[in-house]
């Protein structure tokens, strides 16, 4: 980053008032992505470098290569080096406003300074959440927590940094005293009370488990773990059915379910419930029996205490529901009764701080055109829950494999790393905030590098997303050290002396 204040070039050929080149002398050594200024009628215009073009009039496609040798050894060189810039807006009174003023040629360019940016990028700090800065200098960049709220999508392939960035937000939003929920189908989050050197980082963390799910790590590996259970007396017929996967048009299945609750005279435990429906007439008994099957291998989640919202929902809280090792159907049917329950209390103002909900592997929850609860939930979070203080932050790989509507909804993106055209055709269509040129970036992402846009931010920038202060989980597998120990295995498999132990192991002396 060059100082502030001294000219860097000039405005050169056709300009608009949203995108205008410049000539650069060559001493400079300003790159893509770089801030630059223009001062119009005593105001700061600020641009965004696109794409620098070096070129030359004379070297041109036409030259053999003994003619360029000769201009070259000579140092005959006529190259300019030339900037496109983005116009962003004019300063004003600290903030980012639009700028309409036509830029003429011949206009002195000027980089922006670490002061000029520093403001743009800041909020007041009890609206700011700092998740990191701009990459090649030391202006930091903070998003503003009213952006979230009208919901936020991180998308990028595997490996770029998605649940990095979502774990720095959940951090920021807990110092910030948020009440935060996350569906976590890979127990990406489960660590998160701990700090990076094994400190415990917050007491506001807990992680909620089923007795189903098999997870990724053990309760000891996470630390306290609470379990998420369900007494099944507390159910209403209508939520066993769900459980049961019966659907509203499923009538005949429905009337059986009804009639062994008529049978039993109210709610009772599931041991009940199973005895009571072996008293059906036997075609009825024959129809549902799978179903209930079902209920009795998932039996262990039925336990005597429901789990309910007070447990996980607070201010300054953070919930974990670590959904690993459990099949999507529970997964779906678990996340469904947390969202419900925040939903219904939002709606009647019982609980009057905002809450965030974090989606992981947000495709696999609300694909497109799916009519699941869960998923109908999820739409209506993303349509109507900005009314009542549920804002979403949807994570995905897949952004053509989610419901294009959730998607559109969010109205601020951060996108890292893409390479895949159709994943990156999927982003452009789901926000009118990325431009080209942004698109243009996204497969040159470092790991940790993001494009954001949206409310979120004053002006879009590429951010290079902070450190995180607690420990990750899930990091990838370790695939030359398992590799080392098959090559361990192979190698005892084949030695002699390792074949002849086992033999004698099973035979014997010899
Ligand atoms: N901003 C960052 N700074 C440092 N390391 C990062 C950053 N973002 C991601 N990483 C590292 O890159 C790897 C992949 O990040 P992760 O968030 O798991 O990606 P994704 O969720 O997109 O698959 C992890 O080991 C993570 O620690
Ligand atoms: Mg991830």
């Amino acid at each position: 980053m060059q100082e502030s204040g001294l000219k860097i070039g000039y405005t050169i050929g056709e300009n608009t008032s949203g995108k205008f080149q410049f000539v650069i002398s060559d001493e400079s050594n300003i790159k893509k992505w770089e801030y630059v200024y223009l001062m119009i009628k005593g105001e700061i215009v600020i641009g965004r470098i696109e794409e620098v073009v070096s070129k030359s009039e004379l070297m041109n496609e036409n030259m053999d290569y003994q003619s360029i040798d000769r201009y070259s050894s000579n140092g005959l060189n006529d190259f300019v080096n030339i900037c496109i810039s983005t116009t962003l807006g004019k300063i004003k009174d600290g903030f980012l406003t639009q700028s309409r003023e036509i830029v003429r040629p011949g206009m002195p360019v000027y980089p922006a300074g670490d002061d000029i940016l520093q403001q743009i990028f800041s909020f007041d700090p009890e609206e700011a959440l700092d998740i990191g800065s701009l990459p090649d200098n030391n202006v930091k960049v903070s998003l503003n927590v009213n952006g979230l709220r009208r919901h936020l999508a991180i998308l990028a392939q595997t490996g770029a940094g998605k649940s990095h960035t979502a774990s720095v937000i959940m951090e920021e939003l807990l110092k910030k005293g948020a009440s935060i929920i996350v569906l976590d189908p890979h127990a990406d989050y489960v660590f998160m009370k701990k700090g990076v050197n094994g400190e415990i980082y917050s007491d506001g963390i807990s992680v909620f488990r089923t007795p189903l799910s098999t997870g990724r790590y053990t309760n000891d590996d996470v630390g306290i773990v609470n379990n998420f259970t369900i007494r099944f007396s507390d159910l209403a017929p209508e939520d066993v059915k769900g459980i049961m996967d019966i659907k509203e048009g499923y009538t005949n299945l429905n009337s059986i379910v009804d009639d062994i609750y008529k049978r039993m005279k109210g709610r009772k435990d599931l041991a009940d419930f199973l005895q009571t429906a072996e008293s059906l007439p036997q075609e009825d008994y024959r129809k549902i029996r799978g179903r209930l099957a079902f209920l009795n291998k998932i039996k262990d989640i039925f336990q005597d205490y429901t789990t309910g919202i007070t447990d996980y929902l607070g201010p300054g809280k953070m919930s974990v529901m670590d959904l690993s090792g459990m099949d999507q159907f529970l997964a779906n049917y678990f996340s469904y009764r947390v969202l419900s329950s925040i939903y219904d209390v939002k709606l009647s103002s019982e609980f009057k701080y905002p809450v965030f909900v974090f989606i992981e592997e947000a495709h696999n929850f609300v694909p497109p055109r799916n009519n699941s609860n869960i998923a109908r939930m999820i739409k209506k979070i993303a349509g109507e829950g900005r009314k009542f203080g549920i804002f979403l932050v949807v994570i995905t790989q897949r952004p053509g494999k989610i419901d294009a509507d959730v998607l559109s909804q969010c109205n601020s993106q951060i996108i890292l790393r893409v390479t895949n055209p159709s994943d990156q055709n999927a982003i452009l269509e789901s926000s009118e905030n990325i431009t080209g040129y942004l698109m243009a970036d996204l497969p040159s992402l470092d790991t940790g590098e993001a494009i954001i846009v949206g409310e979120i931010v004053k002006m879009p920038a590429i951010v290079k997303i902070r450190d995180r202060e607690t420990r990750a989980g899930g990091s990838d597998i370790d695939v030359i050290g398992l590799l080392r120990e098959a090559r361990e295995e192979v190698r005892k498999r084949n030695d002699p002396s390792e074949v002849r132990k086992k033999t004698r192991d099973l035979l014997g002396e010899f």
